[in-house]
Parts: structure tokens; C-alpha cells; sequence
């Protein structure tokens, strides 16, 4: 039995297969609309999710699926004082497969050496969001055609963000991948990463205006300046606008760039930046759907002949 805990837990040779199953559902979805009958995905998320949970969830629907779960804490046994090793030994009667959310990195391995069911890592505090990772590197190899040879600008939260911290795990195992780390002093990469690229001799930078890197990337990643992650409040809004993506700032960009987005956005991309062609984050959602509904076939190891 496999869980996925992290971008890494597959090889890129299971990556790509992965991908191009999730090409074929995307071309041929009848031929996947029974594949899960009979299947349940527990979906349990001890922190808000809007675009996870619900993805997990239309992607089990999707696939003929059913689906049970709760979405906060405070409505699960949890708010008891259930332990997340006693909740997953008690959902693994209850369905095949388990998506788990949670606000304490690691809680989601705990509960695998627990679980007799696959364990899917919906994202682990600031830590881990393989996932988000899989819709990126989907979202990357389908609208660019490859997942090397390009230069790599993440922009934001790049201290508390997941889905970065994932992200450059994954994208290193790539040839030719130049990274660009656009944040604010407060809110810089975690040495851990840095130590990681500089082992690995991976070219990265660290600077803090997007406006003086903007013409150089092929793939600009935005993200939103996690509030909930502060320790206090006044930092929160000293730092949330401090990167704005707007109109002028894609006349910098090539042609061909593409700007990506976990979601939520709150105020670092303008709306009006949405009816570029080159904002791929609304895309980047669907395919989510796509890479989940291949992931949790590949776990359940349910084979659909393509
Ligand atoms: C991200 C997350 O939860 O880490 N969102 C998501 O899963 N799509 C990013 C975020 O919340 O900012």
C-alpha cells in the first residue's frame, strides 16, 4: 500500500506516468466515470480548504466514486481530544482512501504508519502540499510542453508557503530549472531549501522587486501572504500588499510567460491581470482535478486500459 506524503515519494518515471494519465482523462473522461464505483474518499480536513477538498471530492465523483469527510476541526472528534492515529484507524473502516488536511506539519505521516488505507498529504502546515505540487507540474507540462529548461520566478510567501516548499522539491529532480526567489526579508525561502539547491549546485536568487526579474522568467508563481501563519497581526498587514501583480508589471513579461497561483488570491494578482492570456491559475484548477483523479486511481491501483 502507497501513500503520498511527498512530491518525492514518486520517481519522475511514476510522475510521468501519472501525467499522462491524467492527459488521457482529460481527453477521454467516459471512459473513467465508473472507474471508482463502489470506492469511498474519506476527506479530512482539520484547517479550511475550499479548492483542495473540493477537488478531491469532484475528482471522486468524477471517477464514479462516493466521498464523506469533514472540513474543520472543530466539527470532528478532534475537538474531543481524538488523537489523528485513533481518527484514521476508525476512517479506514469507513472508506478506501483518505485525503487529510492538517495545521501541524507531519500530522498526515502519523497518521499513515496508522492507517490501513492510502493516506493522501492535503497539505501539512508550513510544510508540504504534494498535491498542489502535482496540479503545478501538470499545469507546467501541458500549456509549456516540458518540465525543464526554464527559469522559475516564486513571488510571495515563500516562508510559510507549502506549495513552494513542494514545489522546488520537485521541480530539482528536473534538468535546467533556474530558480528566482522574490520576497520580502521577512518572508524569505527557508535555509533548509537553500541548503538543498546549493548541495545539488541548482542556480538561485533571492531579490526583493518583482519588477527588476519580471523579463527574465518563463513561469512567475504568485502566492498569497498567509495570515494565518503569523504570530501577530501587525506584521500580517505591514506585509500582505507587498507584491502586487497588475497590468503594467505583465508588459515587462515575455510573451510566453505563464503566472501561476495555489488560490486563494486575496490582493497580489489584480483582477484585471485575469483576462491575460498568460494567467493560467483558473486552468491550473481544472487540471488539479485531472491529477487527482489519476492520483487516487494509481493508489487505489485501479487499471483503466489507455
Ligand atoms: C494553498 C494552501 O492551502 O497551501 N492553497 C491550496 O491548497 N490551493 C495556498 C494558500 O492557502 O495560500
Amino acid at each position: 500500500m502507497r501513500h503520498l506524503m511527498s512530491p518525492l515519494d514518486f520517481s519522475v518515471e511514476e510522475l510521468d506516468k501519472l501525467f499522462m494519465l491524467a492527459d488521457d482523462i482529460e481527453h477521454n473522461p467516459a471512459k473513467y466515470a465508473h472507474a471508482c464505483a463502489g470506492k469511498k474518499l474519506a476527506t479530512c480536513f482539520y484547517e479550511p480548504s475550499t479548492r483542495t477538498r473540493l477537488s478531491f471530492e469532484s475528482a471522486m465523483l468524477n471517477l464514479g466514486g462516493n466521498i464523506l469527510g469533514f472540513s474543520d476541526a472543530g466539527s470532528s472528534s478532534a475537538a474531543k481530544g481524538e488523537s489523528v492515529s485513533d481518527t484514521i484507524r476508525m476512517i479506514s473502516c469507513y472508506a478506501d482512501i483518505c485525503a487529510m488536511r492538517h495545521p501541524k506539519e507531519g500530522a498526515p505521516m502519523v497518521a499513515a504508519t496508522k492507517s490501513s488505507i492510502p493516506v493522501i498529504n492535503a497539505g501539512d502546515g508550513g510544510h508540504q502540499h504534494p498535491t498542489q505540487t502535482l496540479t503545478d507540474l501538470l499545469t507546467i507540462r501541458a500549456i509549456k510542453g516540458r518540465l525543464n529548461n526554464f527559469t522559475i520566478g516564486l513571488c510571495g510567501d515563500l516562508k510559510f508557503g507549502r506549495t513552494v516548499h513542494s514545489l522546488i522539491n520537485a521541480l530539482v529532480r528536473y534538468d535546467n530549472i533556474n530558480f528566482v526567489f522574490i520576497s520580502p526579508d521577512e518572508l524569505k525561502i527557508p535555509e533548509y531549501i537553500i541548503e538543498m539547491l546549493r548541495e545539488k549546485s541548482i542556480p538561485y536568487r533571492e531579490v526583493t522587486a518583482l519588477e527588476d526579474v519580471m523579463s527574465e522568467l518563463d513561469i512567475l508563481y504568485m502566492t498569497r501572504v498567509q495570515r494565518e501563519r503569523f504570530f501577530n497581526e501587525e506584521d500580517y498587514v505591514r506585509l500582505k500588499d507587498f507584491y502586487i501583480l497588475n497590468k503594467e508589471k505583465m508588459e515587462l513579461a515575455k510573451d510566453d510567460m505563464i503566472v501561476l497561483h495555489p488560490l486563494p488570491r486575496v490582493n497580489e494578482i489584480s483582477v484585471e491581470v485575469d483576462d491575460d492570456p498568460r494567467a493560467v491559475y483558473f486552468r491550473q484548477v481544472q487540471y488539479g482535478v485531472y491529477v487527482r483523479m489519476a492520483l487516487l486511481l494509481t493508489l487505489l491501483e485501479i487499471k483503466v486500459d489507455y
